[in-house]
Formats: C-alpha cells, sequence, structure tokens
C-alpha cells in the first residue's frame, strides 16, 4: 500500500460505539499509524448516542486493538493514537444541535471523512444534516462520505436511498464500501489476470470448465441476531461480497486502470447475470440454515436458539448456487457459489477449473488425469495454488503437480486488514476499491429475482448441522453436471 500525501484529515465515525468500530476500523487506523502510513496529525472523532467517559472507552477501544489488530500496540504508540480520539455524544437523528457540537471539533480540519456505520435509514438523514451544517461542500479541503454495507435492504430502498443521498452530495464523494473489495488478493486478481500470459489468453468459454467462489465461516451470527435475521446470507454476502468477487474475475481488461474503466467493466459483468425464475431457483439454488452441532470442538446452538433470533425464523444462513453469465466469454460455463455461516472451515477461495484436454481420452495413462485448477486463496492463507498434470518420475503414469504459494508465509510481509486498505484508498480518493452506484443496482436485481423466487417458498429448517459442509443438497447440485466442489483442504 501506498502512503498518502502529508494531509491532515479528522476521520469521523457515526456508530462509533458499535462492533464495526471496535473490531474493524479503530484496529485498522491505529496500524496505519503505526506503519506510518498516515499524516502525523489526524484526529478520530466517534459519534454515539450513548453516554460515554471518553477514558474508560479508550481502555475498551486499547483491548480491541490488542484482539483484532495484526500489529501489537506498544504503549507509547497507544498513547500517541489514543490522543487523536474525540468522543462526541449526540443522537444523530433527533438532536440538531449536536451537529453544531460536531463542527466545532473539526474546525481544525478541512479534510474529513464521514464513515457511516450505522442502519441504512440513516444515511440520508445524517448526510443532509452534513451538509445543512456546512460540515461536507465546503470550498477548501475534502470532505468524503464512506458508506458502510448493506446500502439499502432491496432494489427498492436502495434506490431510493441513492435518490435521496445523490440530491445532497455528488457520486464522486460517496465512497461505498465492500471489504472485500480491500483485501490484498481480491486486489491481485486483475494483476494475476492480465499479468500473465498464460492465462489471459484461456481466460473464457472456450478453455475454462467452471468457476467456484467459496466462502464459508466458522462463525455465527454472534451478536448480530437483529440485524442478520432480516438480512440472511443472500443479502448479506451474495449481493455484495460475492458479486463483486465474480465481477472482477469475469471482467474484460479495462482500456486502462482508472477507477472509472474498472468499474465501467464490472458493471457489464453485474447486467449480465441470468436473472433467476421460479423454475431455475428451485434447480439451480440451495438455501440453508444452521442447527446445533459441535465447531471447533465445541458445542454451538442452532440458529433459532441464536439471540435476537426469531425462534421459528426463515432466514438462510447458507447458499449453494449457480450462476450464468450471459456474454460471450462466458456462455456456458457455470459460477458455482456456496457461501455460509458455522460451516466446518473458515476460507475464501476462487477456483478456476480448466477443460480437459480432447487428446486425454486416446492415452490410457491419463485418463486419470486430474483438472488443472488455478486457486486464488484470499483467506486464511492468501496465495496462489496450481495444479497441473506431469509424469510421475521413473515411470508413465501421469498425476496432479502442484504449486503453492503462500504469500501470507512470507515473514517480510504483514498483510494488511482489508478496512486499512479501505480508509487509506477513500484518504487517497481512490474510487477503484468502492462499488459505484450502477454495480449495486445490478447486484440488487440480481437478488431480487432470487427473492420474487422463493416469495412463499418456505423450506424445512434447520437443515444443516454446525460444523458440517452444508445441506447435502449442495453436493447434489454439483454432482448432477458431474462436476464437485473443490476443497482447498483437500488439493
Ligand atoms: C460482513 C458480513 O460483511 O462480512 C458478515 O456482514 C460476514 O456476516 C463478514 O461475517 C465476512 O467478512 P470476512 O472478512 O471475515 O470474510
Amino acid at each position: 500500500m501506498e502512503n498518502i500525501p502529508n494531509n491532515e484529515f479528522a476521520f469521523v465515525v457515526f456508530g462509533g460505539t458499535g462492533d464495526l468500530t471496535k473490531r474493524k476500523l479503530i484496529p485498522a487506523l491505529f496500524s496505519l499509524m503505526k506503519e506510518e502510513r498516515l499524516s502525523d496529525k489526524f484526529s478520530v472523532v466517534l459519534v454515539g448516542r450513548r453516554d460515554k467517559d471518553l477514558n474508560d472507552y479508550k481502555k475498551e477501544l486499547l483491548e480491541c486493538v490488542k484482539t483484532y489488530s495484526r500489529c501489537n500496540a506498544k504503549n507509547d504508540e497507544w498513547e500517541l493514537f489514543s490522543e487523536k480520539i474525540v468522543y462526541c455524544k449526540f443522537d444523530f437523528i433527533d438532536e440538531d444541535n449536536g451537529y453544531d457540537k460536531l463542527a466545532n471539533i473539526l474546525s481544525f480540519y478541512e479534510n474529513r471523512i464521514f464513515y457511516l456505520a450505522v442502519a441504512p435509514e440513516f444515511f440520508e438523514s445524517i448526510i443532509r444534516r452534513l451538509k445543512e451544517h456546512k460540515l461536507i461542500e465546503r470550498k477548501t479541503g475534502f470532505q468524503r462520505i464512506m458508506i458502510e454495507k448493506p446500502f439499502g435492504y432491496s432494489l427498492e430502498s436502495a434506490r431510493k436511498l441513492n435518490e435521496d443521498i445523490t440530491k445532497i452530495i455528488p457520486e464522486k464523494k460517496i465512497f461505498r464500501v465492500d471489504h472485500y473489495l480491500g483485501k490484498d488478493m481480491i486486489q491481485n486478481i486483475l494483476s494475476i489476470r492480465f499479468g500473465n500470459s498464460i492465462f489471459e489468453p484461456l481466460w473464457n468459454q472456450n478453455y475454462i470448465d467452471n468457476i467456484q467462489i467459496i466462502s464459508t465461516e466458522t462463525i455465527g451470527v454472534e451478536s448480530r441476531g437483529a440485524y442478520y435475521d432480516n438480512t440472511g446470507i443472500i443479502k448479506d454476502m451474495l449481493q455484495n461480497h460475492i458479486l463483486q468477487m465474480l465481477a472482477l474475475v469475469a471482467m474484460e481488461p479495462p482500456v486502462n486502470l482508472e477507477p472509472e474503466s474498472i468499474r465501467n467493466e464490472k458493471v457489464k459483468v453485474l447486467n449480465a447475470l441470468r436473472p433467476f425464475d421460479k423454475k431455475s431457483a428451485m434447480e439451480n439454488i440451495v438455501r440453508g440454515q444452521y442447527d446445533r452441532g459441535i465447531v471447533n470442538g465445541e458445542e454451538v446452538l442452532a440458529y433459532r436458539e441464536e439471540e435476537r433470533v426469531d425462534k421459528g425464523s426463515n432466514t438462510d444462513t447458507f447458499i449453494a448456487l449457480k450462476i450464468n453469465v450471459d456474454n460471450f466469454r462466458w456462455a456456458g460455463v457455470p459460477f458455482y457459489i456456496k457461501a455460509g455461516k458455522r460451516l466446518d472451515r473458515k476460507g475464501t477461495e476462487i477456483i478456476i477449473q480448466f477443460k480437459r484436454l480432447p487428446g486425454i481420452n486416446f492415452y490410457s495413462s491419463l485418463k486419470n488425469s486430474k483438472p488443472d485448477l488455478l486457486v486464488i486463496r484470499v483467506q486464511p492463507e492468501e496465495g496462489l495454488f496450481f495444479q497441473i498434470n506431469a509424469k510421475r518420475p521413473g515411470s508413465d503414469i501421469i498425476e496432479p503437480v502442484k504449486m503453492d504459494y503462500c504469500q501470507s508465509c512470507r515473514i517480510d510481509y504483514n498483510s494488511p486488514e482489508a478496512y486499512e486498505r479501505i480508509i487509506l484508498e477513500a484518504i487517497r480518493n481512490n474510487s477503484a476499491i468502492f462499488t459505484r452506484w450502477d454495480e449495486l443496482e445490478y447486484s440488487w436485481s440480481f437478488e431480487k429475482s432470487i427473492r420474487d423466487s422463493f416469495e412463499g417458498v418456505i423450506e424445512k429448517y434447520p437443515n444443516y448441522a454446525s460444523g458440517s459442509n452444508g445441506p447435502s443438497k449442495a453436493t447434489e447440485l454439483l454432482k448432477r453436471e458431474g462436476r464437485i466442489w473443490w476443497d482447498r483442504d483437500k488439493l
């Protein structure tokens, strides 16, 4: 990551006492400061409704940094960082004069980033007040708004939200966050694709059999039951993180690396996703919800038993599906997606399975060869895995040869957290790793086709045990097409 120019700035978080602030934003800002990627002069202003004693809150935040930051916090480093934290208590909906208080605190900074880590229904109101109180759209410095997902709850609400906020500020000042775009290996997708003559010429329906995007978690909904029960995996992961990964894997080469050029190509892919109807949804989508089970040796509750989750909830915590991208490059190539909570392992990877050569059938020794695979390992390990066929030394037997590059194993490299990059790129005004409205509009529209297709369809939940690899129907989905899900650990 490059450092920013030496700009002073204030980083203001709405939702300053929330989970995201504690687990991601503060640890990320701390690491950025520690690695000297920020200007010396900056302030972190946390806006919240709760009464907080600043010193106590700082102690709480230090614990979060110790737990969640990839960098350790030495006393003097924490001292330096904690001096920059200000807590600004007010109700950002009901207390209009709270914005004057905020204006006072910010009077030393013309460059301001406002991070909205609150529910979507508050976005418009906060942005409007920021403008009314002249905290944004100023003649000097930069003022930008970072908006955490979800951007709306549906196609309809996202459209309305976007209309409302773009009446107040222009698109170029809005940074819609999808933290997956800040992950190093996601950033690497374009370099791998467009930097290697051994891949790009083959990156199409002539040579690729299928693409799998797998993102599984061992955690359940934790303390976010109320949010999750109204969201489910389709809105929580598929509509955003997964479709963004898919767009980067499937897009055409951009004419240059300008943010708009990259976004222009991504949006074409999202526009080419074949929407589902009732029939195709039933055939190609498997949904699930976790039951009790054992994860990492510990007994865990069923989804319906989680805090602030409806006891009879039908919310999905798992999805597996086949997506078609209807364009020239990808005609006939299935994109298989699997994502879920409380599964047997945490991991995100993108697997490109190449087609077998026709000649293979004529050579008996080649018949059992494995397909060529390229695996982009996003997390927890970062790296690349490549499987090809070669002859076993001293014999005629063909066997898979594996080349494994583990980026995160390098001792000279401590991979930045996604939120570090997200924050840094917003300061640098690099919108390439944020989602443009039209990308979101197509993603929501795809989500709507799924939602509409399942209208009134009730699954028998729960249908998979925590700690398992999901509902058995997910395995069937590929098996019936003569394929399997590739499991990174078994390659
Ligand atoms: C968030 C979702 O956007 O991404 C969470 O709301 C999910 O439910 C998380 O757990 C996964 O992120 P990561 O970086 O841990 O893979």
